[in-house]
C-alpha cells in the first residue's frame, strides 16, 4: 500500500508475564508474538515499519533485524509517549499511520487493510478498530457520539460507572491521518489515574479540533486478544491453533482432532494427508501429499515426501522421502536424510546419517554418522559404534548390504556393496567383497577386531 507507515508499540516489559524476556518475544504457535504482528503488517507492504522498543530494546532490535526501523523509548511514559518517539520518521509524512500494539498476535492483514480503506473512504482523522466483549475488563472503553462517531476512549482506571458498563472496547489498533495525529499528540497530557501519556487521548483531542474519528467493529473479537499474562498467552495459542488447523483443512488435509493437534504457522501440508491426534508439527515443516502423520508424531523443521507414515516418533531437522514409514518409537535426529520407500522401525535412532532408498532398519538400532546405500537391510540390533570418546567416526554401508541380527559397526568402517553379514558380528575397517561368500571375510575381520579390544 502506498502512503502507509506502520508503528508497532513494543516497549513494554509485560510485567504481568513475570518474565526476563520482553513480552513481544514470547511465542505463540511457534513464533514470537512480534513476528505474527510483523507478518500481518508486512503483507500490506507499507513504506516503512517502525517498532518502538524499550524493555531489553537491544534484544527486540536484534530480533527485528532489517524488517523494521527501531526507535527507543527510554522511559515508559505511556502509549502516546511511545508514538512520539517515532516522530523523527513521521514529521514530513503525509499519508496514513497504522498504529498497532505488539501484543495482539492474532491480528490479520485483511482486518488492517479494511481499517485503512475505511479511513481513506470516509476521510476522517482516524479510524479505531474496536470490538464488543461480554467482559470488557482491562480494556479502554469506546464512548460514541449520537451520530455514531467516536467521542473518546476512556481507560478502565479512569472510567465512571456508565463508561465501565460499555462493552465496546479499544483494540489498541488505529489508522490516523499522520499530520493530524502529530497535532493531537502534542496536546496529550498525563492527568489520569496512571499518570501516563495515553495515545487514546488523541481521539477526544481530534474531536475538539473539529475532526471526526470513526470506529470499525471487528466481527471476531478473538482476533484482537491482547496478551498481558501467561493465561492470555495460552488463550491466544488455542485460538491461533484452531485458526491454523482450519486453514490446513481448507487445503484438503484431514485433521482428526484439532484439539490435540499442534501445527505451527510455517508448516505446509499437502492434500489428502491425515494428521492423527497428539501430533506436533513445529517450525518450518514441509509435508507432502497423502501422508499419515501420527498418532503421537513430533516433527520439527523437516521436509517430508508424499505417502509417508509416522507413528509415535520424533523427527527433527531431517529430510525424508516418499512412502517412508517411521515408528512406532523411532527417533530421527538432526542431519538425517532418509530416501524413498525406506522403513525405520521400532526403537530405532538415526542421527547425522543418510539412509538410501528401500533400505530397512526395523528393530532396536542406533545409526550415527553413517552413510547407508539403497536396498540395504540392517538386522535387529544393528548398532554403529561411532564415538571413541573423543571423535565421531564414519560408517559406510553400500547398496544391497545385508546385516544379520546384532551387528556392531565399529567406526571407521565400510561394508562394501552387496556384502552379506551373519549375526552377532563386530565389524571394523573395510568389510566384504562382491563374492557370494562374503560373510566369511567379515567374520575374519570381526575376529581381528575382537582381539584388538
Ligand atoms: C492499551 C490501550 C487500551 C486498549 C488496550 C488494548 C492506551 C492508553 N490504552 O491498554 O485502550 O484497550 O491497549 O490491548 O493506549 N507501550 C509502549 N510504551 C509505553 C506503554 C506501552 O511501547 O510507554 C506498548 C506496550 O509494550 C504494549 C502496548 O504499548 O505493546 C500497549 O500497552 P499496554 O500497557 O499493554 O496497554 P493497555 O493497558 O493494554
Ligand atoms: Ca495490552
Amino acid at each position: 500500500m502506498k502512503d502507509l507507515v506502520a508503528v508497532i508499540l513494543a516497549a513494554g516489559q509485560g510485567s504481568r508475564m513475570y518474565s526476563g524476556l520482553p513480552k513481544v518475544l514470547h511465542s505463540v504457535a511457534g513464533q514470537p508474538m512480534l513476528d505474527h504482528v510483523l507478518e500481518s503488517i508486512e503483507a500490506l507492504e507499507p513504506e516503512r515499519i517502525i517498532v518502538v522498543t524499550g524493555f531489553m530494546s537491544e534484544k527486540v532490535r536484534e530480533h527485528c533485524g532489517k524488517r523494521a526501523v527501531c526507535v527507543n523509548q527510554d522511559r515508559r511514559l505511556g502509549t502516546a509517549h511511545a508514538v512520539r518517539q517515532a516522530i523523527p520518521h513521521l514529521n514530513k509524512f503525509k499519508g496514513d499511520v497504522l498504529v498497532t500494539v505488539g501484543d495482539t498476535p492474532l491480528i490479520q492483514t485483511e482486518t488492517l487493510k479494511e481499517l485503512i480503506k475505511r479511513r481513506r473512504a470516509h476521510q476522517v482523522a482516524a479510524t479505531v478498530l474496536t470490538t464488543e466483549l461480554d467482559n470488557p475488563t482491562g480494556y479502554g472503553r469506546v464512548v460514541r457520539n449520537r451520530d455514531g462517531t467516536v467521542r473518546k476512549i476512556v481507560e478502565e482506571k479512569d472510567t465512571n460507572v456508565y463508561e465501565a458498563a460499555i462493552k465496546e472496547i479499544n483494540t489498541g489498533i488505529y489508522v490516523f491521518d499522520c499530520q493530524k495525529m502529530l497535532e493531537a499528540l502534542r496536546r496529550v497530557g498525563n492527568k489520569n489515574a496512571q499518570k501516563e501519556y495515553y495515545l487514546t487521548d488523541t481521539i477526544e483531542i481530534l474531536g475538539r479540533l473539529n475532526d471526526e474519528v470513526e470506529a470499525m467493529v471487528a466481527d471476531d473479537p478473538t482476533e484482537i486478544i491482547g496478551v498481558n499474562s501467561r493465561g492470555d498467552l495460552a488463550r491466544a495459542e488455542a485460538f491461533l491453533r484452531r485458526r491454523i488447523a482450519a486453514a490446513v483443512m481448507e487445503q484438503g488435509v484431514t485433521v482428526i482432532d484439532p484439539a490435540t493437534t499442534y501445527i505451527d504457522k510455517q508448516v505446509q501440508i499437502g492434500r489428502d494427508s491425515v494428521i492423527q491426534p497428539f501430533t506436533i508439527l513445529q517450525g518450518r515443516c514441509k509435508i507432502g501429499e497423502a501422508c499419515e502423520i501420527g498418532p503421537h508424531a513430533h516433527v520439527r523443521d523437516s521436509v517430508i515426501g508424499s505417502g509417508s507414515n509416522f507413528r509415535y516418533c520424533t523427527i527433527e531437522e531431517a529430510e525424508v522421502g516418499d512412502n517412508v514409514s517411521v515408528g512406532p518409537y523411532a527417533n530421527i535426529r538432526p542431519g538425517t536424510r532418509v530416501g524413498s520407500d525406506a522403513r525405520i522401525g521400532t526403537f530405532v535412532e538415526v542421527t547425522r546419517s543418510s539412509v538410501g532408498d528401500s533400505t530397512d532398519i526395523l528393530h532396536l538400532s542406533y545409526i550415527g554418522d553413517a552413510e547407508i546405500g539403497n536396498r540395504a537391510s540392517l538386522g535387529t540390533g544393528s548398532v554403529t559404534v561411532n564415538y571413541d570418546g573423543k571423535r565421531k567416526l564414519p560408517t559406510k554401508i553400500g547398496d544391497d548390504v545385508f546385516l544379520g541380527t546384532n551387528t556392531k559397526l565399529v567406526a571407521p568402517v565400510e561394508v562394501v556393496a552387496g556384502t552379506r553379514v551373519a549375526h552377532d558380528e563386530i565389524l571394523t575397517g573395510k568389510i566384504g567383497s562382491v563374492s557370494p561368500s562374503a560373510s566369511g571375510t567379515s567374520k575374519t575381520k570381526a575376529r581381528a577386531a575382537r582381539k584388538r579390544r
